[in-house]
């Protein structure tokens, strides 16, 4: 696989995910599934993002959706048969396409079909091409349950995932037999997501890394608490880019932040509802972690008292709340960080950088990520944000502005690169 096709190269910090797949080239294969109609919508979705998105589909697939809807979408020739041309090409698709594509991806893979893969059947235009590819592979498996429950279709699916082969999970639902169970068709933005993912390069892989997110919540009463103003936008986007980089993501987020959507295998979203709930879960995440990017604006301050049910605000005098100081999660977890590179965020309103620069000295981080908190330029609640990185080693690098997710991904690509 390696070296084969060679792409146009790492895109330098795309403005969204999808943005990875900027100038990629895709060849997507579509077998006879009702879930055909998604593969236009996924298709759509790439060709949107920029990746040039070749389409091969099965006889079966065609009863389904029309080539036409895929050459629309995708404005690239769609093969069909064995012998077609598609687009004047003069070389027959199952060997010119299969040199072209960087990333191959099927969806839906009915199972005839993946026990084709399996068995490297080559009788129609998609096996064939299957057959020929050499490169990285995604399978977006879709059948009825009986059919994917079946040892022969779980065999299959090993058989490929032992080749490489990255199979999506088939969540449970409604299925278009009538019936209920596993078998449906991953959904087509994480599909998509997926696609990047193996398409990015990997910086991360096989590493953990763990990323907070969003305001914590300190009750003082049941209905009520004190929290503060962070979306989590910049804490998902920090945990999307570690996870498109290929590591083992685990996102611990407040209980109202942004988080990414389920079902993307290596990417975990676990919720925290107070400054000591976040304690806990990042202290037991921490060993082994590559990275801890501490991007949750945990309460700093939380009722001395909590009083039960709610309080009423007839008959008496409004509570008066005593408030104590929450613990510091960074400061707490420094001496237990063993290898993990610690990372702040400071959202200041004035003298940015000489404050950040001196939590990074008193919480013991390897480098804070500054921030202007208030007036126009403040990041609260914003898509895009302007940052300044400091090291303990004294660098300073200076990230956008630009959308949260490209100064995610340059943040995580200077501490993949070991920049300090
Ligand atoms: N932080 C933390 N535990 C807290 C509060 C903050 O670990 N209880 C982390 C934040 O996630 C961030 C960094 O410390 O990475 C700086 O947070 P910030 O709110 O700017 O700093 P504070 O320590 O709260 O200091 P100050 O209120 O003086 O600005």
């Amino acid at each position: 696989m390696g070296g084969r096709n060679p792409g146009p190269g790492l895109p330098v910090a795309p403005d969204r995910p999808l943005g990875l797949l900027a100038g990629r080239r895709i060849l997507l294969t579509v077998t006879g599934g009702v879930a055909a109609y998604k593969a236009a919508e996924l298709a759509r979705l790439m060709a949107k993002a920029g990746a040039l998105v070749r389409v091969a589909m099965t006889e079966a697939a065609r009863r389904f959706v029309a080539p036409l809807t895929f050459s629309s979408l995708t404005g690239q020739p769609v093969a069909t048969g064995l012998w077609d041309r598609p687009g004047g090409l003069p070389a027959i698709p199952h060997v010119s396409w299969a040199e072209w594509a960087e990333l191959l991806v099927t969806a839906p893979a009915t199972a005839d079909f993946l026990a084709k893969l399996a068995h490297g059947l080559a009788d129609d235009l998609p096996s064939s091409l299957a057959l020929a590819y050499g490169g990285p592979r995604l399978d977006a498996p879709a059948m009825n349950a009986g059919m994917f429950l079946n040892p022969a279709t779980a065999a299959n699916l090993a058989t490929l995932r032992a080749r490489g082969h990255r199979v999506l999970g088939s969540p449970e639902g409604p299925l278009a037999c009538g019936t209920e169970g596993p078998g449906r068709m991953a959904e087509p933005g994480e599909i998509a997501l997926e696609a990047a993912r193996l398409i990015s390069g990997g910086r991360l892989s096989g590493r953990r890394v763990v990323v907070t997110g969003g305001a914590t919540r300190e009750a003082w009463d049941d209905i009520r608490f004190l929290s503060n103003r962070s979306s989590g936008l910049m804490g998902r986007a920090l945990a999307e880019a570690a996870w498109l980089m290929g590591a083992e993501t685990l996102y611990l987020a407040g209980p109202a932040a942004a988080a990414p959507g389920p079902g993307l295998d290596g990417l975990s979203v676990a919720r925290a509802e107070t400054t000591a709930d976040l304690l806990e879960l990042a202290r037991e995440a921490l060993p082994g972690a590559w990275a801890l990017l501490m991007n949750a604006a945990p309460a700093d301050f939380a009722p001395e008292t909590r009083a039960r049910g709610k309080i009423s605000k007839t008959g008496g005098d409004p509570p008066v709340l005593r408030l104590r100081r929450t613990p510091d999660i960074l400061s707490s977890l420094s001496p237990l960080r063993g290898g993990t590179i610690l990372v702040g965020f400071a959202a200041e309103e004035a003298d940015l950088e000489a404050r950040a620069a001196d939590k990074l000295r008193r919480k013991g981080l390897d480098y804070v990520a500054a921030d202007q908190a208030g007036g126009p330029e403040s990041a609260f609640g914003s898509e895009a944000i302007a940052l300044t990185l400091l090291s303990a080693r004294g660098g300073r690098l200076p990230i956008g502005p630009g959308t949260k997710f490209r100064a995610a991904w340059e943040l995580l690509s200077a501490l993949a690169s070991g920049w300090e």
